[in-house]
């Protein structure tokens, strides 16, 4: 430790000034040569005024001060130096004479750090400039550390977020490329997919509106997975998946059992990852969940009303209706007008009656996208 505090003074002692101020030449010859030989540059002042001169211009690291002076005294000085910005964090000590204590109690509430009494004690006047030159060393090294924290801080924050981006990057990639596998083998689907995401996104907003707990967190999460709705179609076969037809009912029955591979997939995943957040748990709603029917009558589970995730009833209006409005090989689509009339008459059984209002209140927006996102190589009815 006395390590420490001697190698904290000589770095110190190099740069540091001493003002001493006393109307008293006598006093200020005592007080330089106490402290000759510390190292320190030693500046003086007989009054008031050339002390907050040369304070202002040298900026010493400690003053002596003198309360008794004529004109102004030492507590003036003390009042002046914390009033300017300058100048205010500079130590103070106060010169007091032993009998005025009240002095020194009123020094120290002006905001001096410590008083020295006269006559001066070599040893003390060394001990207390010394201890408060050292304090103000490590008041300095301080500021500095906290400055360059601050940047390192700022960095690192700088760093999370980037990786953050990345991470949300990587992620969105993921979904996209697990969802455009499905899509991959059914080559008739077109750009189903970002359809789906856009209406998704437009009943969301719509209901929005009116449901609170309907968040911008939500519906972005919502949106994004959307696309992973019919991720279980990787487990179906070909000669099913790809027929050219009406499907029998034993295919059908097939068929109907992607929903249930697509979630097991998902939900394996997510105990394997020990969690997997918001993401991962709205494409499990939505792939196990959005064949479901409002009146139960759907499948995998035969779940009914709100027991069926919102997620997933907003995905079973999109999905319906562009099925509706898109041509297959082995359909033609309907006209936008009769996939409107169709959703309606669906609402309080196969649709929630809620996501229902919401789709008549943007239809409009609905054939919008279907024109706009039309396929090139199939025709949507409202292409055609
Ligand atoms: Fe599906």
């Amino acid at each position: 430790m006395a390590e420490i505090s001697h190698t904290l003074c000589r770095r110190r002692q190099n740069k540091d000034t001493v003002l001493m101020v006393d109307d008293n030449p006598a006093n200020l010859q005592v007080l330089q040569t106490i402290l000759e030989g510390q190292g320190c540059r030693l500046l003086t002042a007989r009054d008031g005024t050339s002390a907050l001169s040369v304070a202002a211009k040298e900026k010493p690291d400690v003053i002596l001060l003198d309360i008794m002076m004529p004109e102004m005294d030492g507590f003036s000085v003390c009042r002046n130096l914390k009033a300017d910005p300058a100048t205010f964090e500079i130590p103070v000590i106060f010169l007091s004479a032993p009998e005025r204590t009240e002095d020194k109690v009123r020094g120290l509430e002006m905001g001096a750090v410590d008083y020295i009494t006269k006559p001066f004690q070599p040893e003390e006047v060394i001990a207390r400039v010394t201890t408060h030159l050292t304090l103000r060393y490590l008041e300095r090294q301080l500021r500095i550390a906290n400055t360059e924290l601050k940047e390192l801080t700022d960095n690192l924050d700088k760093k999370v977020e980037e990786r953050s981006q990345q991470l949300i990057r990587s992620r969105d990639s993921i979904i996209f490329v697990m969802a455009k596998m499905t899509e991959a083998r059914d080559d008739d689907t077109g750009k189903h997919l970002e359809r789906i995401c856009r209406y998704v996104e437009i009943l969301a907003m719509e209901l929005a509106k009116t449901d609170a707990s309907i968040t911008d967190s939500w519906i972005r999460t919502v949106v994004k997975t959307a696309a992973l709705h019919d991720i279980g179609k990787v487990g179906i076969p070909d000669g099913i998946l790809l027929k050219k037809g009406q499907l029998t009912p034993e295919e059908r029955e097939i068929m109907e059992t992607h929903p249930a591979i697509g979630g097991d997939t998902l939900l394996e995943l997510r105990e394997e990852m020990g969690g997997g957040g918001p993401y991962l748990s709205r494409a499990i709603e939505i792939t196990l969940g959005h064949h479901e029917k409002w009146d139960g009558s759907g499948y995998p589970f035969g779940i009914k009303g709100e027991a069926i995730a919102l997620s997933a009833r907003l995905v079973a209006v999109a999905d319906v209706y562009d099925a509706l409005v898109s041509h297959r090989i082995y359909k033609s689509g309907l006209s936008h007008e009769d996939a409107c009339r169709l959703i309606q008459e669906g609402a309080g059984t196969h649709f929630d009656p809620r996501v229902v209002n919401a789709f008549e209140a943007r239809e409009d927006d609905f054939r919008r996208i279907a024109l706009s996102m039309c396929d090139d190589k199939t025709h949507q009815g409202e292409c055609g």
